[in-house]
């Protein structure tokens, strides 16, 4: 693992980043984040899927390749991006979250900062810039620059429109045994840190959509989505997976700092959910 400090200290510091310096990324760290996305290792996700991530500098937005890439002025001043590409499924949308938020948090320790987009960019210039193969799109990406110590007031506007300093609490988030018992954080155990590192984390439009089950002999972590009704769909594909498995890497990372050992497994428990907008995703099974 390449991460050299603690993952739950840069989890707390994490937030989006949409107005950056005019400082250029040093070579170090590009040849830093390079050395990353060659290495299989940071890029596979918890059931084997290897991520693909393309990084692409750019001067006043534009590419080596004269492309103007767009973002509908919502992001000022990157100096690259860090390109997502994936298949249209549940499984790859959630492996490709997972490697994707690790990387975001090995870039927050390096002290750069980005900001998850699945909407507000223009896709096709970005289509132009990189070469898709068959049956892949561009889930999301992330522009990248050192972050602009004075955020300017658009940075500030739009936190504020989304509402993205209001993480729901955990009453509305973490059930005990089934969803009519909510999860007290004295209840938690061992996994009140973890848990409360996935509750820190990006999703779209700052919706939260994860719920979690502790089940009853506190071994597993049942996790669930409660879907926005018709977010995304006019992108065509669900982008609150992605916030799922961005939920499944901070849970996870943080397990492992504690030596929380566990796994992985897709095993609905058939615990009753409490409306037809909520869906089974995945477990964590203590070892
Ligand atoms: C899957 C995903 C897609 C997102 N898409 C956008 C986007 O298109 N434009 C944008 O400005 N922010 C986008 N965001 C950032 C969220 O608005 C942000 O994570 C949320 O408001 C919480 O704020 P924080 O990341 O600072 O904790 C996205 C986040 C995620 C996880």
């Amino acid at each position: 693992m390449i991460f050299t400090k603690s993952v739950i200290e840069t989890i707390k510091k994490r937030q989006s980043i949409r107005t950056f310096d005019n400082q250029n990324i040093t070579d170090e760290h590009y040849n830093i984040i390079n050395d990353y996305l060659h290495n299989d290792e940071n890029l596979i996700g918890p059931f084997g899927k290897k991520a693909k991530i393309e990084l692409i500098q750019v001067s006043n937005n534009v590419t080596d390749k004269g492309i103007k890439l767009g973002t509908y002025g919502f992001i000022k001043n990157p100096k690259a991006y860090l390109v997502g590409i994936t298949e249209n499924n549940k499984n790859s949308l959630l492996e490709f979250a997972y490697s994707f938020q690790k990387l975001v948090l090995f870039l927050t320790e390096l002290g750069i900062g980005t900001c998850w987009m699945g909407g507000t960019f223009n896709r096709n210039s970005f289509e132009r810039e990189i070469s898709l193969g068959k049956g892949e799109f561009i889930p999301c990406i992330t522009p990248i620059g050192y972050p602009n110590d004075k955020q300017r007031v658009l940075d500030k506007a739009l936190r504020y429109v989304v509402k993205a300093d209001n993480k729901k609490p955990w009453d509305k988030l973490f059930y005990d045994s089934n969803f009519t018992s909510t999860l007290a954080k004295d209840r938690a155990g061992l996994f009140e840190i973890p848990v409360e590192m996935l509750r820190l984390g990006p999703s779209a439009s700052n919706k939260q959509p994860w719920r979690l089950v502790l089940s009853e002999d506190r071994n597993s972590f049942h996790f669930y989505i409660e879907h926005t009704p018709n977010y995304s769909i006019k992108l065509g594909y669900d982008m609150q997976i992605l916030d799922m498995g961005i939920a499944m890497c901070q849970f996870e990372m943080a397990c492992r700092e504690l030596n929380i050992s566990g796994q992985w497994g897709m095993e609905d428990p058939n615990i009753d959910v409490p409306n037809e907008l909520t869906e089974y995703i995945v477990s964590w099974k203590s070892k």
